[in-house]
């Protein structure tokens, strides 16, 4: 009998690290209008068997909502935020009593990692994070460790891929890029010291968008790439080949057993001509494919641990890497899935489950009135709404790009009316709209009605959108 429960118990103990190596991440990101609400979300992870999920900031009326649902959370410093920790070490403690101590009682919130600052040595950046970053870093790990909470939570740096090449040449002629080959080198060491994961953000997609040459194939794993020799190694996706060039690099840094970590991989579904719900089901069912497998890297064999980007689309995110930016959802803005696909990589072909218990905005839409015959104030009216807020469907490529003059008006009132809850005044457009209750959709096209935003964020169009969208706008007209 005791025998038995030990069994028992020695297999369920199996069961979990089973669950949790297993177990896939996803990222979960606001920059929206309307968001879901945490908990709507906890449950839609539960629902999907997704046992992790990776934030961009450490908002305690979001975390709490995950406290007893052992999804493992990886809490985010914003990149705007890294100098109040760099040369500050009461700052970092105070961060750590409120934002990870605090959530750590018995039934609590099962934190894992800290991001310190988000992609931070992009090229983009022009430099401006490099000098708070790995300061940063120290003290946050440091706080951590005085709060007697190091050994279980790792701070760590989600990178982007950039921060690492290999010239033309295969993955082992990988290394840090020269810029910052010192500080990455530092910061490589720091990490294996405290036995925290080097985090990296890897994307097939971008490299197909960025070059129009980048052999298709080979963004997917589908095995009908034409491989790379690498001095007898040979890879047929785009992943391995970047992963390995990351390994080959941290080799070069003295650290060559790292724990890696993907924290960013996915592919987006509208925006650009490459950007849809079939190309990504494509990508997404070989990788899962693939992680199941746990075959690895050619350097690499074994398990990878990764977070899908992304759980939802966000429609104000900047659109300055390309309209695609918003619509790298898995699951629409309400948390509705987009394709059939098995995260478990077992194949079976079916939508993932979507949010419950949703709360939408009532069944009504903001057209372009069609009695209007002056269409003098048309165009201002179109780039007021674009700009304020989002028509990044309709560019080329994209799901309403087929749409007529008229339907091209109709949704950007549309979207501008729904993203402001539908406030009255918010279909106006100097006489120009009405408010209908047939649904205004067109075919793949969709319109759509808003969600009740969650929380207590406040939910007004704000100005950081207002240059995305004039960009959007360029393209319209
Ligand atoms: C969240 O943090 C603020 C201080 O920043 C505090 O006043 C509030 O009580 C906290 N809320 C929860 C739910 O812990
Ligand atoms: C805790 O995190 C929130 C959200 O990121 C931040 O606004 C707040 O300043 C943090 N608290 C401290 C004491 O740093
Ligand atoms: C980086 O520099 C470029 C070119 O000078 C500029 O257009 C861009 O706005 C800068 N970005 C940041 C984040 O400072
Ligand atoms: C409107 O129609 C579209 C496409 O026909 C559909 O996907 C959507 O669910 C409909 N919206 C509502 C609120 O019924
Ligand atoms: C609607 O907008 C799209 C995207 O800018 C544009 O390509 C298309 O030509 C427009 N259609 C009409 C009829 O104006």
């Amino acid at each position: 009998m005791a025998r038995a429960m030990v069994l028992i118990w020695a297999y369920s103990v199996l069961l979990a690290m089973v669950y949790l190596v297993d177990g896939i991440g996803v990222n979960w990101g606001t920059q929206a209008t309307q968001n879901l609400h945490p908990s709507v979300v906890a449950q839609m992870l539960k629902d999907n068997k997704i046992s992790k999920v990776k934030l961009f900031d450490s908002d305690n009326w979001t975390v709490k909502y995950f406290a007893g649902t052992g999804i493992e959370v990886m809490l985010g410093i914003p990149n705007s935020q890294l100098n109040r920790f760099s040369d500050n070490y009461d700052n970092a403690k105070d961060w750590v009593k409120e934002n990870v101590t605090k959530h750590l009682y018995d039934g609590g919130v099962n934190i894992k990692y800290v991001a310190v600052g988000n992609e931070p040595f992009l090229k983009s950046y022009n430099g401006s994070h490099l000098k708070t970053t790995f300061p940063a870093l120290k003290n946050i790990q440091k706080a951590l460790d005085a709060a007697g909470v190091g050994d279980k939570i790792k701070a760590t740096i989600p990178q982007n891929a950039d921060v690492y090449d290999s010239g033309s040449q295969g993955p082992s002629a990988g290394d840090f890029r020269s810029d910052i080959r010192a500080l990455m080198i530092d910061i490589v060491r720091f990490i294996k010291d405290n036995s925290a994961p080097f985090v990296v953000n890897i994307y097939p997609f971008l490299s197909l968008y960025d070059n129009p040459d980048f052999p298709v194939e080979f963004a997917f794993f589908d095995g009908g790439a034409k491989p790379i020799n690498d001095k007898g190694t040979q890879y047929n996706n785009m992943f391995d080949a970047n992963l390995d060039t990351l390994i080959w690099s941290i080799k070069k840094a003295g650290a060559p057993n790292v724990k890696i970590i993907v924290g960013e991989i996915g592919w987006p579904t509208d925006g650009n001509i490459n950007a849809n719900a079939k190309m990504a089901k494509r990508f997404y069912d070989g990788f899962f494919r693939k992680m199941a497998t746990n075959k690895g890297t050619p350097l690499r064999p074994g398990p990878i641990e990764v977070y899908l980007f992304s759980l939802t689309d966000e429609n104000q995110k900047s659109i300055a890497p390309g309209d695609f930016e918003r619509h790298w959802g898995i699951f629409r803005y309400d948390g509705q899935p987009k394709f059939p696909t098995d995260f478990t990589g077992k194949g079976q072909d079916k939508m993932p489950v979507g949010a419950k218990n949703v709360q939408y905005l009532p069944q009504q839409w903001c057209v372009l009135n069609s009695d209007i015959k002056n269409m003098n104030l048309v165009p201002e009216n179109v780039n007021y709404a674009c700009s304020l807020s989002d028509c990044t469907s309709l560019t080329y490529g994209s799901t309403c790009n087929k749409l007529d003059g008229h339907g091209n008006v109709s949704y950007a009132f549309n979207m501008y009316f729904q993203m402001n809850n539908q406030d009255v005044e918010a279909c106006n457009f100097q006489g120009l709209a009405k408010i209908v209750t047939r649904n205004a959709s067109q075919g793949d096209c969709l319109f759509p009605i808003q969600i009740v935003s969650a929380g207590r964020r406040l939910t007004m169009v704000t100005g950081v959108s207002v240059l995305a969208g004039l960009l959007t706008l360029l393209a319209l007209f």
